[in-house]
């Protein structure tokens, strides 16, 4: 890294601030790709959002990724706000607060509304079922268009709900398991179709690993998926690499969708550089194309006009508004969206976990043994070093991935209320709490085992046939 690149702004005009940023941004991307040390690439991102704040001061925008300063009325950038450090896109999430990302502020970045109690209380109307406890507790905390799909709904209009999942291993951990949890809880809600998208292309494409190995991940992931325990009859799964062949609607649209988003619109979303395989300009059109209903004939008969819902983490959302934005260009309706907030890494709320790293995660073939050693050992931990202070001062449960994960996991309100107030007074210990998380994982994943070991070649080729499913549209 050459010092003049972290000079202040004050000279400098829009078009150097804008092409030093750009610089840094390829730099900060080699630096990942090559594995550098940790210190080299925090250091390399601190000066990254630097810049993009000096930007926002000279030039009154955020910086977008090619789009030079003169050209850009319209900012949809992912990176650092002005007045924040937290960076989201498909692949990096980093922030420097141990609560971990600022959510409200990334809702007026990209330009979402927030799940707010009154559209809570509306889900629970119009299902007529008790919110789930990811809604309760605004773990699914943003949204795009959801009272139009309730609008609908209630007058008999159906909708049917679409999610993914890269498989980059075979390991997947508990973190994976949110939007399916919580997809599994609107399809029994809401009774409505499910597609779920492997995308075993996007993950040869982006990592290091060959098509053969994708595609194995892909099956070996759809197990762990099929045990979160989806109806067979009204799921459909699929891996890209079969399907995209196997579909000629299905194709039809990810082609329309090239035709209709240009090279500067995914390099502004995506942050793509010259350098960046071809394969990877044109795989958001592949995961646009199942929020259209007609991508699946065998379901929808050839329907277009069928409403899709997609369950995401928010770090997805870049693909959506870029299919939000093509799809009445192409007479298609805009899926809707709910968001979910990351789940922690064991060592803290600072980044998502990582399926690399054994020992940031609680992972779905983990013994029970190595939950208890995993949570005891590297569960960060929000109490104070002595029992003594802690009794006197109380803990924060607030940065605490022990009080966390329960949030995620402890169905009891009330009981998850009295452990956050318990451990605040410092009337629970540090080790109690954890105590409490260890029995909460421990049966969860236990169960989860044994509802995966049900799981056959057999059933996993019944989910990922193209077929009808039980519904008539
Ligand atoms: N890109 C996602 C991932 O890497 C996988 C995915 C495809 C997805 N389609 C989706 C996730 C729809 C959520 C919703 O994990």
């Amino acid at each position: 890294m050459t010092d003049c690149l972290g000079d202040g702004a004050g000279d400098m005009t829009p078009m150097d601030l804008y092409e030093k940023l750009t610089l840094q941004g390829e730099t900060v991307r080699t630096l990942k790709t090559e594995k550098a040390a940790k210190a080299d690439i925090d250091a390399a991102l601190q000066l990254l959002l630097k810049l993009k704040v000096d930007y926002k001061q000279v030039t009154g925008q955020d910086y977008k990724a090619g789009c030079p300063p003169s050209e850009c009325s319209v900012s949809q950038d992912n990176g650092p706000a002005a007045d924040g450090e937290d960076m989201v896109d498909p692949w990096n999430v980093s922030t420097t607060s141990a609560k971990g990302v600022d959510y409200d502020k990334l809702i007026v970045r990209f330009g979402s509304s927030k799940i707010d109690q009154e559209l809570v209380d509306r889900i629970e109307r119009v299902s007529g079922q008790k919110a789930h406890r990811f809604l309760r507790r605004g773990i699914f905390f943003s949204h795009r268009d959801m009272h139009q799909v309730l609008d609908a709904y209630e007058k008999n209009k159906s909708f049917y709900l679409y999610t993914g999942r890269g498989p980059s291993s075979e390991a997947m951990h508990v973190g994976h398991l949110i939007p399916f949890i919580f997809t599994k809880w609107l399809q029994d809600t809401f009774d409505i179709p499910l597609v779920i998208q492997l995308t075993d292309d996007e993950k040869y494409l982006w990592k290091d690993l060959s098509l053969e190995d994708c595609h194995r991940y892909a099956v070996e992931n759809a197990k762990d998926i099929i045990a979160c325990g989806f109806d067979v009859n009204k799921t459909f799964i699929f891996s890209d690499l079969d399907y995209m062949g196997a579909s000629p609607d299905f194709y039809r649209n990810v082609v329309k969708i090239q035709k209709h988003v240009t090279f500067n619109q995914v390099k502004g979303i995506f942050g793509f550089g010259d350098s960046d395989c071809i394969g990877k300009i044109a795989f958001p059109a592949i995961q646009a194309a199942p929020s259209f209903s007609n991508s699946f004939p065998q379901i929808f008969k050839g329907r277009k006009d069928i409403q899709c819902l997609i369950p995401c983490a928010i770090d997805q959302d870049p693909y959506f508004r870029m299919t939000r934005d093509v799809a009445p260009r192409i007479g298609y309706p805009k899926p809707a969206l709910l968001h979910s907030t990351f789940f922690p890494a064991l060592q803290g709320a600072q980044t998502k976990m990582s399926a690399s790293d054994a020992n940031s995660s609680i992972f779905l073939t983990d013994t029970p043994k190595q939950i208890k050693n995993k949570v005891n050992k590297h569960a960060f931990s929000g109490g104070k070093d002595t029992v003594e202070e802690h009794r006197k001062y109380g803990g924060n449960p607030d940065v605490d991935v022990s009080f966390m994960y329960l949030t995620f996991f402890l169905e009891d309100d009330e009981q998850l209320e009295k452990i956050r107030q318990d451990y605040a007074s410092g009337a629970l210990l540090t080790g109690e709490l954890k105590k409490s998380l260890i029995e909460t994982l421990q049966p969860m994943i236990t169960s989860h085992q044994e509802r995966r070991k049900q799981v056959t070649d057999e059933t996993v080729k019944q989910f990922m046939t193209p077929r009808p499913l039980d519904f008539n549209f």
